[in-house]
């Protein structure tokens, strides 16, 4: 990596007055978090995400993926932050409110480093909610049945992920927008920048006149719209460029 070019972006992130930080699958590579692919691996080889990841799926075979995403659970708890996000959380710690993050992970490691009110934009693996409930659900839950379900209404408890087909939840979207529109500098972290609606923020960012700087390990379709492209490992890039 160029170190002009890691200083020239280390100068934009301390003269941010307001800073968007985007964060993908490859922020918590380092600290071995599965990804999508690679939970299904084992029992789990014969299956396409498509099979696994969308309401038709669970409606089909409840019990299934309800045990896919416990497994993913597991796998995750046994992992913690790296270097980081523990980098982001210092930072953003030392500049109240001057920092937005928005995730796509749903792994909770950025909140488990100490960073607050972080954006979900795919929601969170450690979250349920309920499949069409009654609104009343909580109140009659069952931990008989598997997956628990509501006994006053039939709904099945499900993993508060967003699937394949379904809308983003619509106030972290708004939130992570409204953060791109006025931010100066936006720093993109370990995703490929394929996903849409947030592969699109850097753009909105950029187009609203922030800097917007690329870390990722490989190059990423976000590199076209980055002033600067810092190509390394997040958990040795991140401590250097955002070290108080
Ligand atoms: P991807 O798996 O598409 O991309 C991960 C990116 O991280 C790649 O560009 C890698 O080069 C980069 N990377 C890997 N290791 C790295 C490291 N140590 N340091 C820096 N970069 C590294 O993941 P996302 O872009 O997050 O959606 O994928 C976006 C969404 O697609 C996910 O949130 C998920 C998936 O379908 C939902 O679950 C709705």
């Amino acid at each position: 990596m160029d170190a002009s070019t890691e200083s020239l972006a280390r100068q934009w992130l301390q003269a941010a007055r307001h800073m968007l930080i985007l964060t993908g699958a490859g922020v918590s590579a380092e600290s071995g978090v599965p990804t999508f692919r690679d939970a299904l691996t084992g029992l789990w080889a014969r299956f396409n995400p498509e099979d696994l990841a969308t309401e038709a799926a669970y409606r089909d075979h409840p019990g299934l993926v309800w045990d896919w995403y416990e497994m993913r659970r597991d796998m995750v708890r046994a992992v913690a932050p790296n270097p980081a996000h523990l980098a982001i959380a210092q930072w953003a710690a030392a500049r109240p409110d001057k920092v937005t993050l928005v995730t796509q992970n749903v792994d909770g490691l950025h909140q488990q480093a100490g960073s607050e009110h972080v954006i979900e934009l795919h929601g969170n693996l450690f979250r349920n909610s309920w499949l069409h409930g009654c609104g009343r659900c909580e109140a009659h839950r069952s931990d008989v049945t598997h997956p628990p379900s509501c006994t006053a209404c039939g709904a099945l408890l499900r993993p508060a992920v967003v699937w394949f087909g379904e809308d983003l939840p619509r106030v972290a979207l708004y939130r992570a927008q409204h953060a791109a529109e006025t931010a100066d500098v936006c720093l993109v972290v370990g995703t490929s920048g394929l996903v849409y609606p947030a592969a699109g923020l850097p753009g909105r960012a950029k187009a609203a006149g922030a800097r917007v700087i690329v870390v990722n390990s490989q190059p990423s379709a976000l590199d076209a719209t980055a002033d600067a492209v810092l190509q390394a490992p997040a958990g040795e890039c991140l401590p250097r460029l955002l070290a108080l």
